[in-house]
Protein backbone atom coordinates (compact mmCIF):
# COMPACT_ATOMS: atom_id res chain seq x y z
CA UNK A 1 0.00 0.00 0.00
CA UNK A 2 0.96 3.44 -1.01
CA UNK A 3 0.65 6.39 1.35
CA UNK A 4 0.63 10.01 -0.09
CA UNK A 5 4.18 11.73 -0.40
CA UNK A 6 3.05 14.97 1.03
CA UNK A 7 2.03 12.18 4.50
CA UNK A 8 5.91 10.99 4.00
CA UNK A 9 7.11 14.56 4.32
CA UNK A 10 5.19 14.98 7.49
CA UNK A 11 6.90 12.32 9.04
CA UNK A 12 5.88 11.20 12.50
CA UNK A 13 5.87 14.29 14.39
CA UNK A 14 7.38 15.14 17.77
CA UNK A 15 4.56 14.86 19.78
CA UNK A 16 3.88 11.22 18.38
CA UNK A 17 7.27 9.83 18.92
CA UNK A 18 7.74 10.72 22.50
CA UNK A 19 4.39 9.30 22.99
CA UNK A 20 5.96 6.32 21.64
CA UNK A 21 8.92 6.37 23.93
CA UNK A 22 6.58 7.32 26.84
CA UNK A 23 4.35 4.34 26.44
CA UNK A 24 8.04 1.55 26.32
CA UNK A 25 9.21 3.75 29.35
CA UNK A 26 5.74 3.20 31.24
CA UNK A 27 5.81 -1.06 30.32
CA UNK A 28 9.43 -0.48 31.84
CA UNK A 29 10.74 -2.53 34.97
CA UNK A 30 12.10 0.89 35.23
CA UNK A 31 9.14 3.05 35.65
CA UNK A 32 8.03 0.75 38.96
CA UNK A 33 11.25 2.25 40.63
CA UNK A 34 11.12 5.90 38.63
CA UNK A 35 7.17 6.19 37.51
CA UNK A 36 7.02 8.55 34.60
CA UNK A 37 7.12 12.47 34.98
CA UNK A 38 6.01 13.64 31.88
CA UNK A 39 7.15 17.10 31.41
CA UNK A 40 6.69 16.79 27.21
CA UNK A 41 3.01 17.73 26.44
CA UNK A 42 1.75 21.48 27.17
CA UNK A 43 -1.24 19.82 28.88
CA UNK A 44 -2.00 21.45 31.90
CA UNK A 45 -2.65 19.68 35.65
CA UNK A 46 -4.39 22.75 36.37
CA UNK A 47 -8.63 22.94 36.53
CA UNK A 48 -11.17 24.52 34.38
CA UNK A 49 -13.66 26.57 36.28
CA UNK A 50 -15.79 24.03 38.70
CA UNK A 51 -19.10 26.32 37.46
CA UNK A 52 -18.07 25.36 33.83
CA UNK A 53 -17.40 21.90 34.12
CA UNK A 54 -21.32 22.20 35.96
CA UNK A 55 -22.46 24.20 32.32
CA UNK A 56 -21.11 20.83 30.22
CA UNK A 57 -22.83 18.43 31.96
CA UNK A 58 -26.37 20.01 32.73
CA UNK A 59 -26.12 20.82 28.56
CA UNK A 60 -25.21 17.24 27.75
CA UNK A 61 -28.53 15.67 29.46
CA UNK A 62 -30.10 18.68 26.23
CA UNK A 63 -31.00 15.99 23.96
CA UNK A 64 -30.22 18.87 20.93
CA UNK A 65 -26.07 18.23 22.78
CA UNK A 66 -26.55 14.98 21.03
CA UNK A 67 -27.24 16.55 17.50
CA UNK A 68 -24.73 17.25 14.87
CA UNK A 69 -24.30 20.67 14.72
CA UNK A 70 -24.13 22.68 11.87
CA UNK A 71 -22.32 26.23 11.04
CA UNK A 72 -25.75 28.05 11.93
CA UNK A 73 -25.78 26.34 15.49
CA UNK A 74 -22.73 27.73 16.76
CA UNK A 75 -23.96 31.36 16.43
CA UNK A 76 -24.68 31.60 20.60
CA UNK A 77 -20.99 30.64 20.79
CA UNK A 78 -19.79 32.91 18.42
CA UNK A 79 -21.98 35.90 19.77
CA UNK A 80 -19.73 34.84 23.30
CA UNK A 81 -16.95 35.16 21.42
CA UNK A 82 -17.36 38.33 20.26
CA UNK A 83 -18.69 39.74 23.64
CA UNK A 84 -15.25 37.90 25.05
CA UNK A 85 -12.63 40.45 22.12
CA UNK A 86 -14.99 43.54 22.34
CA UNK A 87 -13.95 42.95 25.93
CA UNK A 88 -10.60 41.80 26.06
CA UNK A 89 -9.80 44.33 23.40
CA UNK A 90 -12.58 46.95 22.79
CA UNK A 91 -13.35 45.46 19.10
CA UNK A 92 -16.09 45.22 17.76
CA UNK A 93 -16.69 41.65 15.47
CA UNK A 94 -19.35 40.42 13.26
CA UNK A 95 -20.20 36.55 15.39
CA UNK A 96 -22.18 35.84 11.86
CA UNK A 97 -19.22 36.43 9.33
CA UNK A 98 -15.89 37.14 11.29
CA UNK A 99 -16.02 34.16 14.14
CA UNK A 100 -15.38 30.62 13.90
CA UNK A 101 -15.65 27.78 15.89
CA UNK A 102 -12.28 25.27 16.13
CA UNK A 103 -12.33 22.21 17.63
CA UNK A 104 -8.99 22.62 18.81
CA UNK A 105 -6.88 26.02 18.07
CA UNK A 106 -4.45 23.41 16.24
CA UNK A 107 -7.38 22.39 13.92
CA UNK A 108 -7.64 25.84 12.78
CA UNK A 109 -3.80 26.52 12.04
CA UNK A 110 -3.95 22.62 10.54
CA UNK A 111 -6.77 23.45 7.59
CA UNK A 112 -6.26 26.95 7.19
CA UNK A 113 -3.57 26.15 4.24
CA UNK A 114 -6.11 24.00 2.71
CA UNK A 115 -8.16 27.12 2.61
CA UNK A 116 -5.89 29.47 1.14
CA UNK A 117 -2.72 27.82 -1.08
CA UNK A 118 -2.76 26.10 -4.50
CA UNK A 119 -0.29 23.46 -4.50
CA UNK A 120 3.11 24.52 -4.78
CA UNK A 121 2.06 27.91 -3.11
CA UNK A 122 4.90 29.14 -0.41
CA UNK A 123 4.10 29.73 3.39
CA UNK A 124 6.32 31.03 5.87
CA UNK A 125 6.37 29.47 9.58
CA UNK A 126 8.67 30.17 12.06
CA UNK A 127 11.39 27.93 13.22
CA UNK A 128 10.91 26.82 16.10
CA UNK A 129 7.06 26.77 15.65
CA UNK A 130 3.85 24.88 16.77
CA UNK A 131 3.87 21.41 14.66
CA UNK A 132 0.50 21.83 13.24
CA UNK A 133 2.07 25.20 11.46
CA UNK A 134 4.25 23.33 9.51
CA UNK A 135 2.05 20.10 9.10
CA UNK A 136 -1.05 22.14 7.92
CA UNK A 137 1.24 23.86 5.10
CA UNK A 138 2.71 20.20 4.07
CA UNK A 139 -0.67 18.35 3.69
CA UNK A 140 -1.95 21.40 1.82
CA UNK A 141 0.93 20.47 -0.67
CA UNK A 142 2.38 24.07 0.27
CA UNK A 143 6.21 25.19 -0.20
CA UNK A 144 6.90 25.40 3.23
CA UNK A 145 9.78 28.39 4.02
CA UNK A 146 11.13 28.29 7.55
CA UNK A 147 12.44 31.64 9.24
CA UNK A 148 15.02 30.89 11.61
CA UNK A 149 14.73 32.35 14.82
CA UNK A 150 17.80 33.02 17.13
CA UNK A 151 18.37 33.01 20.70
CA UNK A 152 21.19 35.71 20.71
CA UNK A 153 18.14 37.96 18.87
CA UNK A 154 15.81 37.42 21.72
CA UNK A 155 13.92 34.65 19.34
CA UNK A 156 12.48 37.66 17.28
CA UNK A 157 12.13 37.44 13.95
CA UNK A 158 14.68 38.81 11.35
CA UNK A 159 12.85 39.63 8.18
CA UNK A 160 16.50 40.77 6.34
CA UNK A 161 16.30 36.50 5.89
CA UNK A 162 13.78 37.18 3.04
CA UNK A 163 14.60 39.40 -0.41
CA UNK A 164 11.52 40.61 -2.53
CA UNK A 165 11.84 37.39 -4.20
CA UNK A 166 11.04 35.08 -1.62
CA UNK A 167 7.96 37.49 -0.60
CA UNK A 168 6.87 36.90 -3.53
CA UNK A 169 6.38 33.67 -3.57
CA UNK A 170 4.67 33.50 -0.25
CA UNK A 171 0.67 33.50 0.33
CA UNK A 172 0.48 33.07 3.64
CA UNK A 173 2.46 33.56 7.06
CA UNK A 174 1.50 32.01 10.09
CA UNK A 175 3.31 33.53 13.35
CA UNK A 176 3.09 32.96 17.17
CA UNK A 177 3.42 35.18 20.02
CA UNK A 178 3.60 34.20 22.75
CA UNK A 179 5.71 31.58 21.53
CA UNK A 180 5.67 27.91 21.88
CA UNK A 181 8.30 26.44 22.36
CA UNK A 182 10.92 29.09 22.91
CA UNK A 183 8.45 30.63 25.91
CA UNK A 184 9.30 34.12 24.30
CA UNK A 185 6.06 36.82 24.81
CA UNK A 186 6.74 38.83 22.17
CA UNK A 187 5.96 42.83 21.20
CA UNK A 188 2.73 44.41 19.57
CA UNK A 189 5.37 46.16 17.60
CA UNK A 190 6.98 43.07 15.73
CA UNK A 191 3.49 41.53 15.47
CA UNK A 192 2.44 45.27 13.54
CA UNK A 193 5.77 44.84 11.28
CA UNK A 194 5.30 40.89 10.14
CA UNK A 195 1.33 42.56 9.22
CA UNK A 196 2.88 45.47 7.50
CA UNK A 197 4.80 43.36 5.53
CA UNK A 198 2.32 40.72 4.78
CA UNK A 199 -0.20 43.38 3.69
CA UNK A 200 2.74 44.85 1.75
CA UNK A 201 3.36 41.76 -0.30
CA UNK A 202 -0.23 40.78 -0.45
CA UNK A 203 0.06 37.60 2.15
CA UNK A 204 -2.33 36.27 4.65
CA UNK A 205 -1.37 36.85 8.26
CA UNK A 206 -2.22 33.84 10.57
CA UNK A 207 -1.77 34.50 14.17
CA UNK A 208 -1.76 31.72 16.43
CA UNK A 209 -2.24 33.33 20.07
CA UNK A 210 -3.50 30.26 22.63
CA UNK A 211 -1.34 31.95 24.87
CA UNK A 212 -2.73 35.56 24.33
CA UNK A 213 -3.72 35.84 28.56
CA UNK A 214 -0.61 33.93 29.96
CA UNK A 215 2.49 36.25 29.63
CA UNK A 216 4.07 36.37 32.68
CA UNK A 217 6.44 38.92 31.44
CA UNK A 218 4.70 42.05 29.66
CA UNK A 219 1.72 42.24 27.71
CA UNK A 220 1.24 39.54 25.30
CA UNK A 221 1.07 40.92 21.57
CA UNK A 222 -2.66 40.18 20.18
CA UNK A 223 -3.39 40.76 15.92
CA UNK A 224 -6.81 42.04 16.52
CA UNK A 225 -5.00 45.29 18.40
CA UNK A 226 -3.57 45.79 15.14
CA UNK A 227 -5.61 48.59 13.40
CA UNK A 228 -5.70 47.20 10.25
CA UNK A 229 -6.18 43.27 10.98
CA UNK A 230 -9.06 42.81 9.07
CA UNK A 231 -6.76 43.67 5.71
CA UNK A 232 -5.59 39.93 5.27
CA UNK A 233 -5.25 38.66 9.47
CA UNK A 234 -6.82 35.87 11.15
CA UNK A 235 -6.35 34.98 14.88
CA UNK A 236 -6.42 31.95 16.81
CA UNK A 237 -7.63 31.46 20.09
CA UNK A 238 -7.65 28.26 22.49
CA UNK A 239 -9.85 27.38 25.91
CA UNK A 240 -7.38 24.60 25.90
CA UNK A 241 -4.81 26.98 28.00
CA UNK A 242 -6.42 29.20 29.67
CA UNK A 243 -9.10 27.56 30.69
CA UNK A 244 -7.33 24.50 31.24
CA UNK A 245 -9.50 22.66 28.61
CA UNK A 246 -7.89 21.10 26.43
CA UNK A 247 -8.99 17.54 26.05
CA UNK A 248 -12.39 18.97 25.15
CA UNK A 249 -11.02 20.52 22.07
CA UNK A 250 -12.46 23.96 22.17
CA UNK A 251 -10.85 27.30 20.19
CA UNK A 252 -12.13 29.75 17.73
CA UNK A 253 -10.80 32.12 15.34
CA UNK A 254 -11.43 35.49 14.46
CA UNK A 255 -10.30 37.31 11.25
CA UNK A 256 -11.11 38.68 7.66
CA UNK A 257 -15.00 37.86 6.88
CA UNK A 258 -12.93 36.03 3.56
CA UNK A 259 -10.71 33.57 5.83
CA UNK A 260 -12.84 32.97 8.25
CA UNK A 261 -15.24 32.12 4.94
CA UNK A 262 -12.56 30.00 3.73
CA UNK A 263 -12.03 27.67 6.52
CA UNK A 264 -15.05 27.41 7.46
CA UNK A 265 -15.55 25.47 4.15
CA UNK A 266 -13.06 23.55 4.62
CA UNK A 267 -14.39 22.35 7.67
CA UNK A 268 -17.89 21.66 6.16
CA UNK A 269 -16.56 18.79 4.74
CA UNK A 270 -13.93 17.77 7.69
CA UNK A 271 -16.46 18.18 10.61
CA UNK A 272 -20.01 19.20 12.34
CA UNK A 273 -18.58 21.19 14.98
CA UNK A 274 -18.09 20.49 18.56
CA UNK A 275 -21.41 19.45 20.84
CA UNK A 276 -23.74 22.36 21.71
CA UNK A 277 -23.13 21.08 25.17
CA UNK A 278 -19.42 21.50 24.87
CA UNK A 279 -20.20 24.97 23.36
CA UNK A 280 -22.53 25.97 26.02
CA UNK A 281 -19.31 25.45 28.69
CA UNK A 282 -17.22 27.17 26.32
CA UNK A 283 -19.30 30.39 26.23
CA UNK A 284 -20.01 30.24 29.56
CA UNK A 285 -16.18 30.00 30.29
CA UNK A 286 -15.59 33.53 28.29
CA UNK A 287 -17.88 35.20 29.60
CA UNK A 288 -18.29 34.19 32.78
CA UNK A 289 -14.67 33.52 34.01
CA UNK A 290 -12.46 36.44 31.66
CA UNK A 291 -10.06 36.24 34.80
CA UNK A 292 -9.74 32.41 34.80
CA UNK A 293 -5.77 33.04 33.28
CA UNK A 294 -4.86 35.45 35.77
CA UNK A 295 -5.62 32.90 38.22
CA UNK A 296 -3.30 30.55 37.15
CA UNK A 297 -0.27 32.84 36.49
CA UNK A 298 0.55 33.09 40.31
CA UNK A 299 0.93 29.24 40.50
CA UNK A 300 3.02 29.05 36.68
CA UNK A 301 5.17 32.01 38.10
CA UNK A 302 6.08 29.88 41.33
CA UNK A 303 6.59 26.98 39.43
CA UNK A 304 9.00 28.74 37.00
CA UNK A 305 11.17 30.17 39.46
CA UNK A 306 11.35 26.74 41.55
CA UNK A 307 12.09 24.82 38.43
CA UNK A 308 14.48 26.94 37.26
CA UNK A 309 16.08 27.45 40.75
CA UNK A 310 16.63 23.80 40.90
CA UNK A 311 17.85 23.20 37.21
CA UNK A 312 20.17 26.17 37.95
CA UNK A 313 21.41 24.57 41.11
CA UNK A 314 22.48 21.47 39.31
CA UNK A 315 24.30 23.50 36.33
CA UNK A 316 21.71 23.92 33.93
CA UNK A 317 21.71 26.97 31.68
CA UNK A 318 18.00 28.45 32.50
CA UNK A 319 16.81 31.32 30.71
CA UNK A 320 13.81 33.32 32.43
CA UNK A 321 10.85 32.21 30.22
CA UNK A 322 8.35 35.52 29.73
CA UNK A 323 4.91 33.02 29.48
CA UNK A 324 3.39 30.52 31.69
CA UNK A 325 3.95 26.80 31.13
CA UNK A 326 7.07 26.10 29.58
CA UNK A 327 10.64 26.61 30.09
CA UNK A 328 12.94 26.34 26.94
CA UNK A 329 16.20 25.08 27.73
CA UNK A 330 19.74 24.96 26.05
CA UNK A 331 21.16 21.36 26.09
CA UNK A 332 23.60 20.38 29.34
CA UNK A 333 26.99 20.17 28.29
CA UNK A 334 26.98 16.71 29.05
CA UNK A 335 24.18 15.87 26.53
CA UNK A 336 25.29 18.61 23.87
CA UNK A 337 26.62 16.57 21.35
CA UNK A 338 24.37 13.96 20.89
CA UNK A 339 21.49 16.57 19.74
CA UNK A 340 17.80 17.18 21.02
CA UNK A 341 16.15 13.98 20.38
CA UNK A 342 18.50 11.53 21.31
CA UNK A 343 18.97 13.90 24.89
CA UNK A 344 15.07 12.90 25.42
CA UNK A 345 15.24 9.80 24.71
CA UNK A 346 18.13 8.78 26.77
CA UNK A 347 16.64 11.44 29.65
CA UNK A 348 13.37 9.44 29.07
CA UNK A 349 15.03 5.86 29.84
CA UNK A 350 17.41 7.26 32.29
CA UNK A 351 15.44 9.39 34.57
CA UNK A 352 12.15 8.80 33.59
CA UNK A 353 11.52 12.35 32.75
CA UNK A 354 9.76 13.32 29.40
CA UNK A 355 10.50 16.23 27.76
CA UNK A 356 10.53 17.66 24.19
CA UNK A 357 13.38 17.88 21.72
CA UNK A 358 13.76 21.25 20.41
CA UNK A 359 14.48 19.89 16.94
CA UNK A 360 10.81 18.71 16.79
CA UNK A 361 9.70 22.43 16.75
CA UNK A 362 11.62 22.91 13.69
CA UNK A 363 15.63 22.83 12.62
CA UNK A 364 16.67 26.19 14.53
CA UNK A 365 15.17 24.10 18.07
CA UNK A 366 18.41 21.77 17.73
CA UNK A 367 20.27 22.02 21.01
CA UNK A 368 17.41 22.93 23.24
CA UNK A 369 14.96 21.11 25.51
CA UNK A 370 10.91 21.94 25.81
CA UNK A 371 9.79 21.47 29.96
CA UNK A 372 6.43 21.92 30.30
CA UNK A 373 5.67 23.15 34.22
CA UNK A 374 2.55 20.94 34.18
CA UNK A 375 3.07 19.24 37.41
CA UNK A 376 2.64 20.28 40.83
CA UNK A 377 5.95 21.41 42.96
CA UNK A 378 7.07 18.31 44.57
CA UNK A 379 6.40 16.47 41.17
CA UNK A 380 8.50 18.82 39.13
CA UNK A 381 11.35 19.03 42.71
CA UNK A 382 11.68 15.49 42.01
CA UNK A 383 11.80 15.75 37.48
CA UNK A 384 14.76 18.24 38.46
CA UNK A 385 16.60 16.17 40.94
CA UNK A 386 16.28 13.55 38.43
CA UNK A 387 17.29 15.15 35.77
CA UNK A 388 20.52 16.65 37.85
CA UNK A 389 21.72 13.40 38.60
CA UNK A 390 21.69 11.70 35.10
CA UNK A 391 23.15 14.83 33.28
CA UNK A 392 26.28 14.36 35.91
CA UNK A 393 25.83 18.29 36.53
C1 LIG B 1 1.14 27.64 19.70
C2 LIG B 1 0.10 26.59 19.91
N1 LIG B 1 -0.94 26.51 19.09
C3 LIG B 1 -1.89 25.60 19.25
C4 LIG B 1 -1.82 24.67 20.27
C5 LIG B 1 -2.90 23.67 20.39
O1 LIG B 1 -3.96 24.25 21.02
P1 LIG B 1 -5.41 23.59 20.99
O2 LIG B 1 -5.51 22.71 22.17
O3 LIG B 1 -6.35 24.73 21.02
O4 LIG B 1 -5.50 22.82 19.70
C6 LIG B 1 -0.75 24.70 21.14
C7 LIG B 1 -0.64 23.69 22.20
O5 LIG B 1 0.34 23.50 22.85
C8 LIG B 1 0.23 25.69 20.97
O6 LIG B 1 1.27 25.77 21.78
Amino acid sequence: MRISERLEALGAGVFARMDRRKQVYAASADSLERPLIDLSLGSTDLQPPPAVLEVFAEALREPASAAYCLQAGTLPFREAVAAWVQRRFGVQVDPHREVLLLVGSQEGTAHLPLALLNPGDGALVLDPCYPSHAGGVLLAGGRLRRLSLQADQGWRPDWQQLSAADWQQLRLLVFGFPHNPTATVGAQDCLEEALALTRRHGLVLAHDNPYVDLALEGEAPALLRCPHWREGGIEFFSLSKAWCLGGFRLAFAVGAAPLIEALARVKAVVDFNQSLALQAGAAAALRDWPDWPQRLLPTYRARRELMGAALGRAGWTVPLPGMALYHWLPLPPSLRAMGSEEACSQLLQRSGVALTPGVGFGQAGEGWLRLALVREEPVLLEAARRLAAVTGC
